[in-house]
């Protein structure tokens, strides 16, 4: 890749590929720093870095410094969004009292889940993982990071693809905090909006997930299951 394009010739080049600077819209050149080693050495690296990351349901009460987690946030917010909107909130809780209030909000709705509005297909599917309606790693967890959506933005301004939006910033949370050493759970008790009376969050935003955050048991287990290959994921044409 060419990283020493002056600006003319950078602005040059765009427009003949078709890409029109608006008039009045700022433009920079974009910076992307070479990776150290080959495209495929460093995909296949950040892979195997990935393949490690798992889910864990057994979290230690080891405290993580709340500096970690905002990089993890920060990291989280420069997730693409629908024309730029960023339609999410990260609402970072380490508060006992209010941790406890979510771990009671979320095993009330899993109990209900459990015993009567899961289908039996559901609950089958389930069974490999071992989850049931105890949350106690959400009291146990040094955080509890709950993850909101928003409708519009908090001027009334119309957000695009939010749902799509927040999962791909979800998702490079979820990277982030796996990067600095840290285990999550991605949880979704459902219906989620005790979560928005817990937290006093205003009515454009939705309870798109929680994920208790920290480090896990020493001797943590975590279910055998396994990732779908290449070939079933992907087709190439
Ligand atoms: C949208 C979503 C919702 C999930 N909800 C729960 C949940 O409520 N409780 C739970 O224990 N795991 C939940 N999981 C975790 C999945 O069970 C887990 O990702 C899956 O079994 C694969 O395991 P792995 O993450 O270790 O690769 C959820 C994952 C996703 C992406």
């Amino acid at each position: 890749m060419n990283t020493e394009a002056s600006p003319q010739e950078t602005m040059r080049s765009n427009t003949e590929l078709g890409y029109v600077v608006p008039p009045g819209a700022p433009h920079v050149p974009l910076k992307q720093e070479p990776p150290k080693g080959s495209a495929e050495d460093e995909a296949r690296l950040f892979y195997e870095r990935m393949n490690l990351r798992r889910t864990v349901r057994t979290f230690s009460n080891e405290p993580v410094d709340r500096e970690v987690i905002e990089w993890c946030i920060r990291a989280a917010g420069t997730a693409p969004s629908g024309a730029n909107k960023q339609p999410w909130q990260f609402v970072a809780v380490s508060d006992p009292a209010i941790k406890r209030r979510i771990r009671l909000g979320a095993e009330e709705e899993e109990r209900k889940f459990y015993e009567s509005r899961a289908s039996e297909r559901w609950l089958e599917d389930l069974k490999q993982l071992g989850t049931d309606a105890d949350k106690r790693f959400l009291e146990i967890a040094p955080w509890v990071v709950v993850i909101f959506a928003l409708k519009h933005s908090s001027d009334g301004g119309q957000v695009y693809y939010a749902h799509e939006s927040v999962g791909v910033a979800t998702g490079l949370f979820i990277a982030a905090c796996h990067h600095a050493g840290l285990a999550t759970l991605t949880h979704t008790p459902s219906p989620m909006g005790f979560l928005k009376e817990i937290l006093d969050r205003p009515s454009n935003e939705k309870p798109y997930l929680l994920m208790p955050v920290g480090y896990p048991t020493t001797d943590c287990v975590v279910p055998a299951i396994s990732r779908k290959p290449l070939e079933e994921i992907s087709t190439f044409m």
